[in-house]
């Protein structure tokens, strides 16, 4: 149980992410596209492909209904904006492909897969999936090409399932576990992504889908606490009920403790069988990265750049061979220090020497107000070299993450105005 005194702390916690959000995430600034890159340095590439068949209520990522069509002509924009990526200089290493569904159409994808990794320095590529396509002989193509998949499950009970429109279109609790447990193995990591804190989910519930996952036993899994940002708040109490977060701390704390043994490496939400392994929350583990697509972003120093989210005005940009970034917004210093805290303490630490190395001095002399404030929340511990959170900690960090997606979301929700889905 949280005691009183937290629940004032994250109540307030939230309230100050929420204000710090709809002040700093706005990109309204006229972009002319990404600057130049300098030499030698490999950036981490997203491929955004906003196609789905059907809408899931919690979801806010920018999607339009599926058509062959619109997936073929959206597919070859897209590789003509990776080609313009290349003729500005950069290079990458690692390749995430999200969406949507980004294995809609598996040949189109296969044949951006193969073309960035001709075109690119590509270690490891992570591409996210729904559970229709997965199945053994689509996931032996992606052999070779995909290194991590992660699937989208959401949960595996199936009244929950119900409300969300995923029974009927990808199948049961126990089909969903059936269709990842004849794929595992193929690619060398698999990950499920669940979701918690669904209104009406109960800790009897919560537990049924841990030890399923434990029992399905993929390499990693992330779960997510349920996002409820106006794009998706009226849905959410639409098709599921009220939402609360009364029982989240509680449903979190299950979650470390039943994860804790199959999955010791935490990163966030997200757990690793081994520590090694590659989890890609790309927002959050990389300080710098390129997005390719309608919809995505790019943060490149200090700043944040905006995709247009209109196919069609997507699609005349590129014909017209010109940058599909529309919007930019440049941070000032101590937001950007905001943002390392919080990212690194929602990973579990923040290394100081590091924190010196990026912003020219310690943290104890930029953010000293804010690391007694969290002491005072018994929220971090300090030593010579590292910060590093409490269990109470890792529940506060997470809370402000979401404040942070849930800001993303408002980014979003600017750009999709008078959108035709
Ligand atoms: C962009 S979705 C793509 C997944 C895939 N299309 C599917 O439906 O299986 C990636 C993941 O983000 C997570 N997600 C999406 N909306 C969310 C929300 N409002 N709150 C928490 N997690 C969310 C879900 O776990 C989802 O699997
Ligand atoms: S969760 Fe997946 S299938 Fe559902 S709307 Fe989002 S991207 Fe589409």
């Amino acid at each position: 149980m949280q005691s009183r005194q937290s629940k004032m702390i994250t109540t307030a916690t939230s309230y100050f992410m929420s204000q710090y959000t709809k002040h700093y995430l706005h990109v309204e600034k006229p972009s002319l596209g990404l600057p130049p890159p300098p030499e030698n340095k490999k950036y981490l590439l997203y491929i955004h492909v906003p196609f789905c068949t059907m809408f899931c209520p919690y979801c806010s990522f920018n999607k339009f209904t599926y058509t062959k069509e619109a997936a073929l002509i959206y597919y070859r924009h897209l590789r003509e904006e990776i080609l313009h990526v290349k003729e500005l200089g950069y290079d990458f290493n690692y390749l995430v492909i999200g969406g949507g569904t980004p294995l809609i159409d598996e040949e189109e994808l296969i044949t951006t897969i193969e073309l960035v990794r001709k075109l690119f320095s590509i270690e490891h590529v992570s591409c996210e999936s729904d559970p229709n396509h997965i199945n053994p002989k689509t996931v032996l193509q992606l052999d070779g090409l995909v290194d991590r998949l992660s699937v989208g499950v959401q949960t595996f009970d199936d009244t929950l399932l119900k409300k969300l429109g995923r029974y009927e279109k990808f199948g049961s609790g126990e089909e969903v576990y059936a269709k990842i447990a004849s794929m595992l193995g193929i690619l060398p990591i698999t990950s499920v992504d669940l979701i918690f804190n669904f209104p009406t989910q109960t800790q009897k519930g919560l537990i049924h889908d841990l030890e399923t996952l434990k029992k399905l036993s993929p390499e990693q899994t992330s779960v997510y606490p349920l996002m409820t940002s106006s794009l998706v708040k009226n849905s959410v109490k639409k098709t599921l009920g009220e939402f609360s977060l009364e029982n989240e701390f509680t449903f979190f704390s299950t979650i470390k403790k039943s994860l804790k043994e199959l999955y010791p490496a935490r990163h966030g939400w997200s757990f690793s069988k081994e520590s090694d392994l590659i989890i890609d929350e790309y927002i959050i583990d990389n300080e710098e990265y390129v997005g390719v697509g309608s919809g995505s972003f790019s943060f490149l120093k200090d700043t944040l750049y905006l995709n247009e989210f209109a196919l069609d005005k997507y699609a005349t940009l590129i014909q017209e061979k010109a940058s599909a970034i529309t919007k930019e917004r440049t941070f000032p210093a101590n937001s950007q220090m905001y943002y390392r805290l919080m990212v690194d303490l929602f990973n579990g630490t923040l290394s100081k020497k590091k924190f010196t190395a990026m912003f020219g001095q310690s943290i104890n002399t930029a953010l000293g107000k804010e690391l007694m404030l969290l002491k005072f929340a018994k929220a971090i511990k300090e030593n010579k070299e590292n910060i590093t959170t409490t269990d109470y900690g890792d529940y506060l960090f997470l809370v402000m993450m979401k404040e942070f997606y849930m800001g993303m979301d408002r980014i979003r929700n600017e750009a999709r105005k008078n959108l035709i889905l």
